[in-house]
C-alpha cells in the first residue's frame, strides 16, 4: 500500500468513528476506547474473519440477497486486505474496536456500499464466534500434528530400550524392575488418549454459528448449510441463542490442553529426578539446559522444569474460561471477548511445548548402568520371592510374610536377595530350591510379566509395533 493510501485509510477511520456513532451523543473516552478495544489480540483471527466474509457474501449472492456484482466487489476488495495484512500494510486501528469492523471499515473504504452490505443478516456476534471456531479447529489439527511427532520420537527412544532395566517405583521408592521402553511407553498412551480427547473436541468445535445473527436469527432467506459447507463444518449449530453465546467448546479444548499439559509435567518431574546427579538415569542435550552463574559444577534442567511450571498457567487458562462463562445469561455479552487471550496463549503454549518436547526426547542419552544399579539396590525382585512361594502352594499372605523377613535378613548383610547363599534363603521357607536364582534376577522378574500390557520384553516390543502402526 501507498504512503497516500495508507493515510487516506487512516484518515477514513478517523472520521467514521464507529458503527452505531449515530445514535450516541458522546464519544468514549480514550480510556474507555483502550478498555473496551480488543483489536491487539483479535487481529490474530483476520484471515478467518476474511474467509468467514468470504463464505458469507457467497451464500448471500446465491440467495439473491446481494448482486453478483457486489460479491466480485467484496471479493476482490477482501482479497486485497488479505495481502495488505500479510504485508504488514494494513493499518489497525483501536477507534474501530476490533479485528471484524477494521476489516468491515477498509473495505467500505475499498468497494464503497457493496462493502456495507456485507454485513447483511450477520451481526459480530455470530461473527466472532465463527472466527474462534474457524482458529480453534485449524489449531487442533496442528496441535494433534505435533504431538503425533512427539509420540515418534518416544517410540523411537523405547525401540532402544526394551532390555534397559530400570526400577519402577511407587511412592518414588524402587518397587519392580522394568524396562525403560516399558516406562516411556506408558506416555504414549496417556498422549494417545490425548489426541483422541481432541479429536472428539475438534467435532463439536466444527459447528457453525453463522446465521444466528446478533441472537434471535435474521429475516433474510439465508442458506446455512451453505456456508457450513463453504467452510468445512460438520454441522450448523442448532439454536441461535446458545451459537453466539457459549464458549463450552473452547472451556473443552482448554480441559484437553490442561490434560495433556498435565501428562507432559509428569513427565518433566521425572526427567528433572532422573537428571539429579543422584539418580544419574539421563542426560538431556546441552540446548534443554542452563548452567549457574555460581555454581560451576550446575547444569540445570530448565526445559522440563518450565514445563512443569507453564502447566501452572494453563490450568489457569481453562479456570479463566469457566470463570468468565458461568454467571452469562443468555445470549452475547461482551465477558466474551476476554475468551481470546486465554485461548490464544493456551495454543501458543501447548504449541511451542510440543515442539520443544520432541526435539528434548530425540536429544536424551541413557545411563543403562546406573539404571541397573538403582534397580538392584531396592529389594526390587522380592514379590518374585513371594510369587515363587505361591507358585509351590503357600498362600500369598504367608508368603509376603516370609519375603519379608527374608528381606529384612539380606539388609543386615548389606546385600541383594540374589546374593544370598540357598541355605541362608532356605532358612525362612523350607520350599525354596535352586531354581529359585532365576526367578530373583532383574531380566527373571521382567520376562515373567508377560501378560498383555505387562514388561516382558515381547509385550513391550508388540506394544511399540502397534504404537508405530497408529502413527502411520
Ligand atoms: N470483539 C467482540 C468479541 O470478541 C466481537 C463481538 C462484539 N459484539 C457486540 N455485540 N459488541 O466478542
Amino acid at each position: 500500500m501507498s504512503d497516500d493510501s495508507a493515510f487516506e485509510q487512516d484518515q477514513q477511520q478517523k472520521s467514521d468513528k464507529k458503527n452505531w456513532s449515530g445514535r450516541f451523543n458522546e464519544p468514549v473516552s480514550e480510556l474507555v476506547e483502550r478498555y473496551t478495544a480488543s483489536i491487539n489480540f483479535d487481529q490474530r483471527l483476520a484471515e478467518y474473519d476474511i474467509q468467514g466474509s468470504l463464505a458469507h457474501a457467497k451464500m448471500l449472492a446465491a440467495q439473491g440477497i446481494i448482486s453478483n456484482e457486489d460479491l466480485t466487489a467484496i471479493e476482490q476488495g477482501l482479497h486485497q486486505i488479505r495481502n495488505e495484512i500479510l504485508n504488514h500494510q494494513f493499518i489497525w486501528s483501536q477507534q474501530l474496536e476490533d479485528v471484524h469492523l477494521n476489516i468491515e471499515k477498509r473495505l467500505t473504504v475499498l468497494i464503497g456500499d457493496a462493502g456495507k452490505r456485507l454485513h447483511t443478516g450477520r451481526s459480530r456476534n455470530d461473527q466472532v464466534a465463527t472466527d474462534i471456531r474457524l482458529f480453534l479447529r485449524a489449531s487442533i489439527d496442528n496441535i494433534i500434528n505435533l504431538i503425533k511427532a512427539m509420540l515418534q520420537a518416544l517410540v523411537n527412544l523405547a525401540q532402544q530400550h526394551i532390555h534397559t532395566v530400570m526400577p519402577g517405583f511407587t511412592h518414588l521408592q524402587v518397587a519392580q524392575p522394568i524396562s525403560f521402553a516399558h516406562h516411556l511407553m506408558a506416555y504414549f498412551e496417556m498422549l494417545k488418549r490425548d489426541i483422541e480427547r481432541l479429536i472428539d473436541c475438534r467435532k463439536r468445535v466444527n459447528q457453525l454459528p453463522l446465521g444466528a445473527a446478533a441472537l434471535a436469527g435474521t429475516s433474510y432467506p439465508i442458506n446455512r448449510e451453505l456456508v457450513a459447507q463453504i467452510l468445512g463444518f460438520e454441522g450448523v449449530c442448532k439454536n441461535s441463542l446458545d451459537a453466539v453465546s457459549d464458549r463450552d467448546f473452547a472451556i473443552e479444548f482448554c480441559a484437553c490442553a490442561a490434560v495433556i499439559m498435565t501428562h507432559l509435567s509428569r513427565m518433566s518431574e521425572e526427567f528433572i529426578l532422573w537428571m539429579n546427579p543422584l539418580f544419574g538415569f539421563i542426560q538431556l542435550a546441552d540446548r534443554f539446559c542452563t548452567g549457574s552463574s555460581i555454581m560451576p559444577q550446575k547444569k540445570n534442567p530448565d526445559v522440563p522444569e518450565l514445563v512443569r511450571g507453564k502447566t501452572g498457567r494453563i490450568n489457569g487458562h481453562l479456570v479463566a474460561l469457566l470463570t468468565l462463562m458461568k454467571a452469562q445469561p443468555l445470549a452475547y455479552n461482551k465477558d466474551n471477548q476476554e475468551d481470546k487471550e486465554p485461548l490464544f496463549d493456551t495454543v501458543d503454549t501447548l504449541t511451542d511445548t510440543l515442539r520443544i518436547y520432541t526435539d528434548m526426547l530425540a536429544g536424551i542419552q541413557v545411563n543403562q548402568e546406573a539404571m541397573r544399579q538403582a534397580a538392584l539396590q531396592g529389594y526390587a525382585t522380592a514379590t518374585d520371592l513371594a510369587d515363587y512361594l505361591v507358585k509351590k502352594g503357600i498362600p500369598f499372605r504367608d508368603a509376603h510374610e516370609v519375603v519379608a523377613k527374608t528381606v529384612q535378613f539380606a539388609e543386615q548383610q548389606g546385600c541383594d536377595l540374589n546374593d544370598l547363599e540357598l541355605s541362608e534363603l532356605q532358612q525362612f521357607s523350607s520350599h525354596i530350591e535352586p531354581d529359585i536364582f532365576a526367578n530373583l534376577t532383574l531380566e527373571g522378574s521382567m520376562e515373567s510379566r508377560k501378560h498383555t500390557g505387562g514388561t516382558a520384553s515381547h509385550q513391550v516390543q508388540t506394544a511399540i509395533n502397534e504404537a508405530k502402526q497408529w502413527l502411520c
